[in-house]
């Protein structure tokens, strides 16, 4: 006897839910043979039903209530691609408590309800995938789930936005400033018509959130990752970043340290040798460091239609072959939830972090005694320093500091910032060298 199909309903058939049924039309045969039998979308749900699209539904009912859809008698796994909490969460919640394996894209989902997700997923036995919410088509949460499980990282550093990481490309590459970079990025696709939960860090914090909880097992709550943007950067900044030997990203950093965990969000100067400055463009990256595995970096395009529905697709092919390895009696699950220890984090403020600074400044005598006085008054070193005379009487200093506490290099910056013979508010970027 042939295999039943397996049903599907989908949520939302936007970008991604569009690029889904095209592959599951155009690869039907070798979707059907890895997932062990057919795969059928039965129902589908939009918010508007008069608008146009690409995608072809084929047979599936396409309606606009997406509760109906998980309370539906004829779908066997519901893939959740509508963004947003509400009605999404309502809505995966409930197919999760019926049984039903659940497949998202929605990092802002899994950040702020993930644990609540798991648990309810775990109490009625089915599973609930993610891949497609971190890093596009890169495959880091299903490597953290299998081969890496009992992996002890000790670092992991990602570029997890593309469109800040288009945008910084674009500056260093083509010497635009950041507005010129970010009409760049919108007019190619790259950014939103409202970029600001990228440009503020808060999409890469929230990935962030999504890989750590994994990747050092233990609870991450959502919104708690100290965060900066990249608005305002200025492309003197990325010139002063090639001349040291740098190049600008915009990170996510999780990292064990003896005083507990370290995860914020921040552009940084890494150096360009290292293989994340090699990352560029709308191209996403994540290095681990564990300790048995030593270095790794993953890579690949972190969005865009096709991109996001392979990672989508390689999640509906592992629960399809539990699911079909459940009806032969072999094992099933994925694994239970990883068990999340309480882990100590520490504050922004304890890090230790080295930093470039930029300043403007009267060319008078002086100044520089004074710069270094509140430098040193905050126990903040340098450990280069350099200074170009400018026009009508500025001169501009830039300085790059030895580690020192987070906290007391702001200070410091706070302190300088406040001099009459400082003409405009210091730029001041950590370095990340690890
Ligand atoms: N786009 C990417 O490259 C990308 C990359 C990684 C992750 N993701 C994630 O994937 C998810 C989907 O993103 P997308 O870019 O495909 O979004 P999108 O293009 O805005 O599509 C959203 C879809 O959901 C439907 N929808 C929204 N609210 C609904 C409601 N209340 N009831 C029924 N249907 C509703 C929309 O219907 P209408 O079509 O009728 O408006 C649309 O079809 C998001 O969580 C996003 O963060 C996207």
């Amino acid at each position: 006897m042939p295999p039943t199909p397996l049903r599907v309903g989908i949520l939302g058939c936007g970008v991604v839910g569009t690029g889904l049924l095209r592959l599951l039309v155009d690869r039907e045969r070798a979707i059907a043979e890895a997932a062990g039998g057919p795969i059928r979308v039965t129902r589908i749900a939009v918010r508007d039903l008069g608008k146009r699209r690409e995608a072809d539904p084929g047979k599936a009912a396409v309606g606009i209530d997406p509760m109906a859809i998980v309370e539906s008698d004829d779908v066997d796994l519901v893939i959740e691609l509508m963004g947003g909490v509400d009605p999404a969460y309502p809505a995966v919640l409930r197919a999760l408590e019926r049984g039903l394996p659940v497949i998202t894209a929605n990092k802002h989902l899994i950040s702020l309800h993930g644990p609540e997700l798991e648990a309810a997923a775990a109490r009625s036995g089915a599973s609930l995938r993610h891949e497609a919410s971190v890093g596009g088509v890169i495959p880091v949460l299903q490597s953290l789930d299998q081969g890496l499980r009992t992996e002890r990282f000790t670092l992991l550093v990602g570029i997890l936005n593309g469109t800040t990481n288009f945008i910084l490309s674009t500056m260093e590459r083509e010497g635009r400033d950041f507005s010129e970079a970010l009409d760049a990025a919108r007019s190619l696709g790259f950014a939103e018509a409202d970029p600001s939960l990228d440009l503020s860090g808060a999409d890469t914090a929230q990935k962030l959130t999504l890989l750590a909880r994994k990747a050092f097992r233990t609870d991450v709550a959502h919104g708690s990752i100290a965060t900066e943007g990249i608005v305002g950067m200025e492309l003197e900044d990325l010139r002063q970043a090639d001349r040291f030997g740098y190049v600008v990203k915009l990170l996510g950093i999780g990292q064990r340290t003896p005083e507990g965990l370290d995860l914020r969000v921040h552009p940084a100067f890494i150096p360009k040798r290292y293989l994340l400055a090699a990352v560029r463009d709308e191209f996403n990256g994540v290095y681990l460091r564990g300790e048995a595995s030593g270095s790794m970096l993953l890579y690949g395009k972190g969005a865009g239609a096709l991109p996001t529905a392979q990672a989508v697709l390689g999640d509906l092919i592992a629960v399809a072959r539990e699911r079909r390895m459940r009806g032969t009696g072999g094992s099933t699950k994925p694994g239970s939830p990883p068990s999340h220890e309480p882990e100590a984090k520490i504050s922004i403020d304890d890090v230790r972090t080295k930093y470039y600074v930029r300043l403007l400044v009267d060319d008078q005598p002086g100044v520089l005694a004074q710069i270094a006085q509140r430098l040193g008054g905050s126990l903040v070193s340098v450990a280069q320093m350099f200074q170009e005379p400018g026009v009508r009487g500025e001169a501009s200093i830039t300085l790059l500091t030895h580690e020192a506490r987070d906290r007391d290099v702001r200070d410091a910056v706070a302190a300088i910032a406040a001099l009459p013979t400082v003409r405009r508010a210091p730029r001041a970027i950590r370095i990340f060298d690890r």
